[in-house]
């Protein structure tokens, strides 16, 4: 089914982790240790890392996203009780490469030669993302690299939000917020962005303030919708 295209979009803002990078190509770097605990370490050290974000933010207390992806991995691996020397350090050194999503890199130098201006939007510190973008060699092509770091708030706070609003001099209704996290792309969409919710994962719709604009499987369907 085709979708109906946005209108009067002229910025599109990614999400990092799970959008653009594959935060589970780093327990995948490491196969020959972890087998087929690959999967239930990825999705528990996820689930953790991002509780702690919120955790934090309910006690009014705030850790940058590589201590509190640390602390949530030694959570993970104590609780699948697996302990090898080494590993913990291999898998925090995989998490700042992650494989880019196929579709990726194409799919930003279309909408980019488009006209379209791009950035990202993500809980990870600068270090962390100029790591990301580095290694999938996407330097150059993004407008703005945006860290909740400057904000001082972790993703759902509006404030993060804003961010780009700031950074781009866009009305939030001209930018496009693209996240394959349900409960990110609810509040992105709340907070009043136009939403194109990546659901590669195949989440349910969460029960939250929002309503992402438009669902997609994978970014690849995001030009067709933004006109590029
Ligand atoms: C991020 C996490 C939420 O990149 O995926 O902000």
């Amino acid at each position: 089914m085709t979708l109906k295209p946005l209108a009067g979009v002229r910025a599109c803002v990614f999400d990092a982790y799970g959008t653009l990078f594959d935060l589970a190509s780093a327990a995948r770097g490491c196969a020959d240790v972890l087998g087929d605990r690959a999967a239930p370490l990825t999705a528990l050290w996820r689930d953790k890392q991002l509780q702690y974000t919120w955790l934090l933010a309910a006690q009014g207390r705030h850790a940058d996203f590589h201590q509190v992806t640390g602390g949530a991995l030694d959570f993970a691996l104590e609780t699948l009780a697996i302990d090898r020397p080494g590993l913990r350090e291999r898998l925090m050194k995989l998490y700042m490469t992650l494989d880019v999503f196929p579709e990726a890199p194409d799919t930003l130098r279309r909408l980019k030669n488009a006209g379209l201006r791009l950035a990202i939007l993500s809980n990870g510190t600068p270090a962390m993302l100029r790591s990301l973008i580095a290694g999938a060699k996407l330097e150059g092509i993004f407008d703005a690299i945006l860290s909740v770091e400057e904000a001082g708030f972790y993703k759902p706070h509006p404030k993060v939000y804003q961010l780009a609003v700031d950074r781009l001099s866009l009305p939030s209704s001209a930018i496009a917020f693209q996240s394959s996290n349900a409960w990110d792309a609810y509040a992105a969409s709340a907070f009043g962005m136009q939403v194109v919710w990546c659901n590669r994962y195949g989440q349910r719709r969460e029960r939250l303030p929002g309503a992402p604009d438009r669902q997609v499987k994978s970014l690849s369907e995001l030009p067709a919708l933004v006109g590029a």
